[in-house]
This record gives C-alpha cells, structure tokens and sequence, in this order.
C-alpha cells in the first residue's frame, strides 16, 4: 500500500525543478478548515489573494486563477485569445516549448516552430527577422517559454518584447513562467506582455494544482474577438465574479488558504531579495558542477537559469540509473532529462523555499552518487560552491520579533 511516511527518517529533499518543497507555513496555511466559497470571510480571501498576485506578476490587471496544472493555463491562454486556423510563432527551447506547441496543433492552431538546441533560449534577432518577414501580419500570437524546465535556459522576454516592437508587429505576446515566476526577475506590465502564464508548484511554494493567467487589456480584446470554443476556461466569467471575491464554479479553497500565506512570505523577503537568492544558489551549483569537470546544458550564460541547473552525463553513463541511486541512497529526488534529453542529463532544481544549507546538502547528495555510480569526475565541486557561499554571503531574512 502506498505509505506516505515510507521515507527515512529526516526530511526528504525535493531537488527537481517543481514541484518543490512546500514551506511549513504553507502546508499549516492549508490545513485548516475549509469554508464556504460563497461566505464573506471567502471574498476577502480571494481579494487579498487577487491583490498579492499582482505584486508578483507585476501588473495592474486581471489575474484569473485556475484549479488546474500549468497546462490548463496554457489551454487557458489560447482558446480565450485566438480562432482555429490562427497562425502562432513559437520557438524549440526544449521539452515544454514542444507540449505547448503540441497543445496549439491539437486545437487547429498553425504554428511556425522555430527550431532549437535545446541548449540555448529564444534569440531576440531571430523573433524580429520572423516578425519583419511577415508583412501581412498573419501571426496572431508569440509563445515564448520563459524558463525552459528542461534544459536551465531563461529567455531574455525584455529584449523579446523590445524585437517585437522594433517588427512593428501587432501579435501577442504571450509567455509561460511556470518555473520562473517568483524566483526569476519578471515584469507583465513594463515587457508587455499579453498572456502570462504559471503555475503554484514552483516558485509559489505551494502544491501542484493551481493556475494562472496574467492578462492584458489587449489580450482581453482579443478574447472579444476569438473564436476557438471554450467554456470552464472563459476569462470573462471569473473576472466578473471576482470583482465580488467569488468565483464561477468551486475554487480550491484549501490551496488558496496556502497561496495567501506564500504570497504572505514573498512580500516578507521581498521579490528582489528572493531573485537574488535564486541567483547566487544557481552560481553556486554551476561551480560546483565545473568543479566536477561536469558541463552545464544551457550554453549561453546570459540565459543561465536561478531556478534550476541542468547538468550533462558523460557519455555512456545514464543519468536515470544516477538518480536512482541517489534517491535510494540519500532520499533526494533529482529532476529527470525529458523528452530527448531522457538519461543524458540530470537537473537539480534550486528554486522555491530554499536556502544554502539545502543547497549544500542536494550538492552533497549529487557529489557522492557520482562517486557511488563511477561516473568520471573531479572530487572537490562541493568545495568550490561551498566557497562561493561563503565569500557571497546574503544574510538570512529574519522577520522582525
Ligand atoms: C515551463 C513549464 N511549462 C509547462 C509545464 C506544465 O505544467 P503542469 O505539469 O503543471 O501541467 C511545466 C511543468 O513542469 C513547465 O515547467
């Protein structure tokens, strides 16, 4: 029978990029009755909840909460805004960037795929010279994945936009943060952007089950206009009933309960102080990684990722049968390579509620399963991150007494 307690004593470390680890306040938050969707205490929940969001999205707009996975705020972001036969841009930045694109073709959207290394993120140049290229305007929409999960590489969506508008091109701009939000710098509002999409399981802290789209005036238009069918995922309706605090159908109240506490802790830290945070454990582990003569997947350091770091196997040694043994070994989960990435690499996810003694026990763990699997490398990585920390110290945040 599956026991939920199985694990060893101690905690066990979660290090694949999202889900993540749940704070305890968080699951306190959650475990608490639930009430009435249609009560007064509710409507302030939601409209607390609604007010914090935006702080974190960076925008004075509408955010629509989903009870659902990020992929059914991908759903979400495009049957509200575009027609069956619509043409979209996409880009392959990896194994989510190709979900997404699979999620358009299944609901009659035509996209131009943009072929990618699955090394590297979105090349600004290249969304201008597609855009320029298209005089007639027959793009409708922009997809970009912000934080490709699969490979550690952010896009830079500031220099997109600022190619987009160098284009003249009226698409929009939609862009997936699923693993970015609220661990990686991100602006709505100021990139223009007319869809955000994200998920909680990430850098909310929360569990899985929740969703989100970040809207614009212009992408609210749009929804006026676009024809593919939709129902549960309309925007309209949830944005009417939350003016009230209510939602259209039974939200997610005990999640929600714990989406006001994350929200409550982000604003405690600060955005700036947690993307930092998030920075210096993704330097951190990218020198330990070099320490161990192992190379980091994303090419580029411009798009080096502060949620995650995915990290290539030498050849012939398979990634999966490391993680196994890790996991048996120490109790830590480790992210799997997905898609054409399967057994090539492993990622260790650095997001979330984090902090530098978990970052040195997940490096701890990594070092010793390379040593355990035989897999060809320099002792001593641990040693360099553990430098690194030391000499870039942040000061933990301690609320006030
Ligand atoms: C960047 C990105 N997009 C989309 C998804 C899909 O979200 P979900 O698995 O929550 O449906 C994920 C999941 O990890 C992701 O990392």
């Amino acid at each position: 029978m599956f026991n939920l307690d199985r694990h060893p004593s101690g905690r066990h470390f979660l290090q694949i990029p999202g889900p993540t680890n749940v704070p305890d306040r968080v699951l306190r938050a959650i475990d608490r009755p639930t009430i009435d969707h249609r009560g007064p205490e509710f409507a302030q929940l939601t409209t607390e909840i609604l007010e914090g969001l935006k702080e974190v999205f960076r925008t004075s707009g509408p955010v629509i909460i989903f009870p659902a996975s990020g992929t059914g705020a991908w759903e979400a972001a495009l049957v509200n805004t575009l027609s069956a036969g619509d043409r979209v841009l996409m880009f392959e930045t990896g194994h989510f960037a190709t979900l997404w694109r699979a999620m358009a073709e299944k609901l009659g959207l035509v996209v131009e795929f943009v072929p990618g290394d699955w090394r590297s993120g979105v090349d600004p140049a290249l969304v201008e010279a597609k855009l320029a290229e298209d005089r007639a305007h027959a793009f409708k929409a922009v997809m970009v994945v912000h934080n490709e999960t699969s490979t550690g590489a952010t896009s830079r969506i500031g220099d997109i936009r600022q190619a987009i508008d160098r284009a003249g091109h009226p698409a929009l701009f939609m862009v997936d943060t699923i693993s970015s939000l609220a661990s990686i710098d991100y602006r709505h509002a100021e990139w223009g952007v007319d869809v955000t999409v994200a998920g909680s399981q990430k850098g909310l802290m929360l569990p899985p089950g929740l969703s989100f789209n970040a809207v614009s005036d212009k992408a609210i238009a749009a929804s006026k206009q676009a024809r593919l069918p939709r129902a549960y995922w309309r925007w309209d309706e949830t944005i009417a009933m939350n003016r009230q605090g209510y939602f259209p159908s039974t939200p997610a109240t005990n999640l929600l309960y714990g989406l006001h506490e994350a929200l409550a802790m982000l604003r405690e830290e600060g955005l700036p102080a947690v993307f930092a945070r998030h920075q210096r454990h993704a330097e951190a582990t990218r020198r330990a990684v070099r320490g161990w003569g192992l190379e980091v997947l994303c090419r580029n350091p411009a798009e080096y990722s502060g949620s995650l770091t995915a990290v290539m196997m030498p050849a012939g040694h398979d990634a999966d049968a490391f993680r196994r043994e890790v996991l048996d070994r120490f109790d830590m989960s480790l992210g799997t390579g997905l898609g054409k990435l399967a057994g090539r690499v492993f990622r260790i996810g650095h997001l979330g509620h984090f902090n530098d003694l978990m970052l040195c026990g997940t490096l701890c763990g990594v070092e010793m399963g390379l040593a355990l699997r035989d897999v060809p490398h320099r002792e001593g990585g641990v040693g360099d991150a553990l430098a690194y920390l030391r000499e870039n110290g942040a000061t933990v945040a301690r609320r006030a007494a």
